[in-house]
């Protein structure tokens, strides 16, 4: 099969379109014939090994040293079931998924295989290839974070990168729990982040949200742009201030950090949960959630999706495509 591979950290042109063997489905494996996958922040970050300050040792032990362990990259896909092990029950040869592989990573390549009771679901019919693929890295990490949060309906919930694939999902899911958005980004994404469900936007290249007088009961910061001393001000009795992006001291901090003042900083790594997944597949089922897209091309320009995805001016999710690629 066709992959993108990555064998040492670096620019996109580190990456190279290879034939690779194709993986074999164990017994509750379903090998999934990959139609489309995100190129998510995440993918970039391996690939360059850009990661949080005082984070880089870590990562080199658990991704690889001098290139990812995992050369084929790739959290998110949607696909067709091409093939299923001997004690699969769940799914059939033929059905439509969308599946989250996390940290194992591997969807930039033509087949992948997952455990049937993994992060897999079948794929919202309505929704492209494109857009069922881009479901699942913004919106198990906007689950995951919101949930810590313990979000209660009719509090105020403000998202920082709002336009960003976590901030949109973020956005939605909050606005559905019955939380009062404001979104931060730049000008030019004022309208989508309003259709997602955003009550109020933040121009951050005009306005900084932390010298008003306005108070929020959750900051959610998604793109590492602000801190719990910057935040403090404007966090509500109870607030949580939820860190997506934060570096080393930033996470051996949060559990201590705005306890006299009454607050949470939550940080870390968002958990993997294959229910979370059907939860996504569910709401965009019901019209509640979806994804967005901001550019998608075949996997021979994966270079190019990875570029787009470092120019950290993204909107929702950059996507590849497999369908007719060779
Ligand atoms: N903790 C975890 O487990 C976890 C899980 C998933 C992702 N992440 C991290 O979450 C981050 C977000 O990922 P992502 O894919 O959503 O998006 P991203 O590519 O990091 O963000 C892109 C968006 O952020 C906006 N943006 C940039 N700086 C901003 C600022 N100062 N204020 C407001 N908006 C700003 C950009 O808008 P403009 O073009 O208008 O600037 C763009 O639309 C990544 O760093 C990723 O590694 C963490």
């Amino acid at each position: 099969m066709r992959a993108a591979v990555v064998t040492r950290y670096g620019a996109p042109d580190v990456l190279t379109l290879r034939e690779v063997a194709r993986p074999t489905p164990g017994p509750r494996d379903l090998l999934i014939r990959i139609k489309a996958a995100t190129v998510s922040s995440g993918d970039a970050r391996v690939r360059a090994r850009r990661v949080p300050e005082g984070m880089g040792l870590l990562v080199r032990l658990a991704l690889g040293w001098s290139g990812p362990r995992q050369p084929i990259l790739g959290t998110e896909c949607a696909g067709v079931v091409e093939a299923v092990g001997a004690g699969v029950t769940r799914f059939r040869v033929g059905d439509a998924v969308v599946a989250f592989l996390g940290a194992a990573m591997g969807a930039h390549a033509g087949y992948v295989c997952v455990r049937e009771d993994g992060a897999v679901a079948p794929k919202p019919e309505a929704l492209s290839w494109d857009e069922a693929s881009a479901l699942l890295f913004g919106g198990t990490t906007a689950l995951h974070y919101l949930r810590a949060a313990r979000l209660k309906p009719g509090e105020r919930v403000l998202v920082l990168g709002a336009s960003g694939a976590v901030g949109v999902a973020a956005v939605q899911l909050a606005r559905h729990d019955g939380a009062e958005v404001t979104a931060v980004c730049s000008a030019a994404n004022a309208s989508l982040v309003t259709e997602l469900g955003a009550a109020r936007v933040i121009d951050y290249h005009a306005e900084d949200f932390t010298r008003g007088d306005a108070r929020w009961d959750v900051v959610m910061d998604c793109v590492g742009a602000t801190d719990y001393a910057r935040c403090r001000r404007v966090l509500a009795p109870g607030g949580r201030l939820l860190r997506v992006v934060c570096g080393l001291g930033g996470q051996l901090a949060a559990p201590w950090q705005g306890r006299l003042s009454g607050h949470r900083v939550i940080a870390g790594v968002a958990a993997e949960r294959p229910e979370d997944v059907r939860r996504l597949v569910e709401l965009a089922r019901d019209g509640v959630y979806r994804a967005v897209i901001d550019a998608s091309m075949p996997l021979s320009r994966i270079a190019e999706a990875h570029a787009r995805v470092d120019s950290g001016h993204k909107r929702g999710s950059v996507v590849v495509t497999l369908e007719g690629d060779p």
